[in-house]
């Protein structure tokens, strides 16, 4: 019998782990969920069922316990790499509350490099942010200098990044930092996507829930940029697309594909989309005018970043396959089948 490796993937109820979830387990791996569903419901596991038809069990672990963590992992003993999504990401939240964003997120990290330690696991990918490149020019590769981080939780993601940098020149762990551009869209199902808690700070959530309703209108936050319409520029990445690179990632270290123990890649489009084409995008597949004033820019915006993706392109054999109009319809399917959801 072909045995396949087991993963284990903290943070796996959540947006970006439910839809590695999917892929992992389409792929043919032995998936093992952890998530303390503080921004995430415990029913994601049985709609991640529903996708694959295949038993899904995600086990209400917080990795801030070092004593369950470690019991958890100690009773797996086979786990041949972590993906690593576990963390709040609430920008102005982490402003407010920053020792909850370094206990969780860095606490947190700690503890599973621990736990990982002890059980001779020596694979992790782990996920970063574009955030750590601050303002820099565009296409931005992974050469860029990491930037003084603007918050707490950008803060976050550079120490993690260099405690697993650390941790893998101590003990040899293979660590992949993938560094997320903007990740938008759904699931094609409609069964998993992302869910905002309260008023969304993202663009394409704020502009979903506009559309049904739930937000008067969608404020385009600055106008006088040195873009084309003044309006700011990011790499919008649909989140199936991020979800198989973490795919090939996992592949390229199980291989020993890996040319240093710590290494990074982007995962963008390669492509900017300024605020107004997604709005633009939106309107098109949706088939409806989205009520939008034009109000001041936001503190702390970077004018635009996009990624450079010719490492991850060449070195994983990975590229996006999803447009932005996509991105919109799926995203905005998600918000549909919430609503029909909270109507029932
Ligand atoms: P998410 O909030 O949807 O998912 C995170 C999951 O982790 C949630 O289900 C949450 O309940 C869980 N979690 C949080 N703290 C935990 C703990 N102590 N123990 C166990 N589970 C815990 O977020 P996401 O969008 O899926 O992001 C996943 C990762 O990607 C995060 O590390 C985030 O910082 C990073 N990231 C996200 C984006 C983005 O825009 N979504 C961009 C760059 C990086
Ligand atoms: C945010 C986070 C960043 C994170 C990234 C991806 C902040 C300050 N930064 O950045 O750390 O890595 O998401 O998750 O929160 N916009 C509007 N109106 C809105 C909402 C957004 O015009 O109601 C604009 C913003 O000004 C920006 C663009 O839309 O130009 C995208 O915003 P957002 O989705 O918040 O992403 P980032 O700004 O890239």
């Amino acid at each position: 019998m072909n045995k396949t490796p087991n993963i284990l993937v903290t943070g796996a109820a959540g947006f970006i782990g439910s839809h590695t979830m999917v892929e992992l387990q389409q792929a043919g791996y032995q998936v093992i969920g952890i998530d303390n569903f503080e921004n995430s419901s415990s029913r994601v596991a049985d709609q991640i069922t529903a996708i694959t038809g295949i038993a899904t069990h995600i086990e209400k672990i917080d990795i801030r316990d070092k004593k369950s963590l470690n019991e958890f992992v100690n009773t797996h003993k086979d786990i041949a790499a972590v993906i690593h999504f576990a963390a709040y990401k609430a920008v102005g939240e982490s402003v407010q509350f920053p020792m909850k964003y370094y206990e969780n997120n860095i606490g947190g990290t700690v503890n599973l490099l621990e736990a990982m330690a002890a059980n001779q696991i020596n694979n992790i990918v782990f996920s970063s942010s574009c955030t750590v490149y601050g303002e820099a020019n565009p296409p931005v590769d992974e050469t860029a200098p990491v930037q003084q981080a603007t918050s707490p939780y950008g803060n976050t993601k550079q120490i993690c990044e260099e405690l697993l940098k650390d941790q893998s020149q101590a003990t040899g762990l293979n660590v992949i930092s993938l560094r997320y551009f903007n990740p938008v869209g759904a699931h094609d199902s409609a069964l998993i996507g992302e869910l905002p808690i309260g008023v969304p700070n993202n663009l394409v959530p704020f502009i979903t829930q506009t559309a049904i309703g739930k937000r008067k209108q969608l404020t385009v936050f600055g106008t006088d940029y040195p873009t084309a319409d003044g309006t700011c520029i990011r790499d919008y990445i649909h989140v199936v697309d991020l979800a198989k690179a973490h795919l090939k990632a996992l592949e390229y270290q199980l291989a020993g594909k890996n040319k240093q123990s710590f290494d990074v890649f982007n995962l963008g489009t390669g492509k900017g989309s300024s605020v107004l084409e997604v709005v633009a995008a939106f309107e098109k597949v949706s088939q409806q005018k989205l009520n939008m004033v034009f109000g001041p820019r936001r503190t702390g915006d970077v004018v635009q970043v996009y990624a450079a993706c010719n490492k991850a392109n060449t070195a994983l054999g990975w590229k996006t396959e999803r447009t932005l109009e996509n991105c919109m319809q799926t995203a905005w399917a998600w918000e549909q089948a919430l609503a029909a959801k909270e109507n029932k």
